[in-house]
């Protein structure tokens, strides 16, 4: 197994998340790809683990001022994944894949002149373990509901970054249901219960108003302070792990049914 840079050869593959076997991810379209055409400028690194040609990895990180985090000086780790599904390319959790992943991401860091590398991670023991960085040095600087920011530092005066924070929430408007979705690109997972919102509040007609913002530019994304997120009504939908398509549908129709009642 060697640690490689992304090349032409594996950005299909990086694109979803190197589950090309999967058609559930194909329903978060090509957002990921208008995500990394937009972001190869301003600084993305993606590094892949490859077992002769197989993909088995992936972790990617941007200078930290396009990120989701307030910080200076930094990296942001959006993302470290080892394929761990038996499908495709296999399982190849738990066999220190990850863990040389983080280690090129942070001397790549390093080597750019970064004072430190920051990493988001949830407080659940699921999806992107925060607990996982902490084993690997990383300390928790900030927390935003379940979302933890985790930190490591590289030099002295390396200042801790913070999360950008909500800074307004979707109102419910009187006579509709709306559907708002938040979209950033960088996530198959959180593109497809956008794709998915998209789809459901499309079978309401007239009854469902479907609003999107994307948050690939940077000036809407730091107006909200939300980069994916569904809101019906000005509540939000739970996306972490993605809710079905049926699901969305039902919270929906709920709320279509009360405007009718
Ligand atoms: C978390 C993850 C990146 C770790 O990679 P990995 O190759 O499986 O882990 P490694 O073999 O490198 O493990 C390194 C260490 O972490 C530990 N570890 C592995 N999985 C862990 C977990 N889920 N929680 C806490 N510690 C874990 C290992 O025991 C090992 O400990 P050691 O250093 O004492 O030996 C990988 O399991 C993964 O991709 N999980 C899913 C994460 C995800 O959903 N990512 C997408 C979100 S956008």
């Amino acid at each position: 197994m060697e640690i490689i840079d992304l090349n032409e050869k594996y950005l299909s593959t990086y694109f979803v998340c190197l589950e090309d076997w999967s058609d559930e991810i194909k329903e978060g379209g090509n957002h990921k790809e208008s995500w990394f055409e937009h972001m190869k400028d301003k600084g993305l690194r993606v590094k892949l683990a490859v077992d002769g040609e197989k993909a088995c990895g992936m972790i990617h990180y941007v200078p930290i001022e396009h990120s989701f985090a307030e910080g200076k000086d930094a990296y942001f780790v959006h993302c470290v994944w080892v394929h761990g599904y038996k499908k495709g390319v296999g399982n190849y959790q738990k066999r220190g894949v990850g863990k040389a992943l983080l280690r090129a991401a942070e001397e790549d860091a390093k080597m750019m002149g970064a004072k430190g590398l920051a990493a988001w991670g949830i407080s659940m023991p699921f999806f992107m373990r925060a607990s996982w960085f902490k084993k690997q040095g990383y300390k928790k600087v900030d927390k935003a509901g379940m979302q933890i920011l985790l930190w490591k530092p590289f030099a002295e005066d390396a200042v801790a970054p913070k999360w950008i924070r909500e800074k307004k929430r979707p109102q419910k408007k009187e006579g509709k249901v709306t559907v708002l979705a938040f979209l950033n690109g960088w996530c198959p997972a959180m593109n497809m219960t956008f794709e998915r919102a998209k789809r459901a509040a499309r079978e309401f007609g007239d009854q469902v108003e479907f609003q999107d913002i994307r948050t690939i530019d940077r000036a809407t994304f730091l107006d909200w302070g939300i980069a994916d997120a569904v809101f019906i009504d000005g509540k939000p939908v739970r996306t972490g792990p993605p809710p079905s398509y049926d699901k969305i549908k039902k919270k929906i129709a709920k709320r279509v049914k009360k405007l009718k009642s």
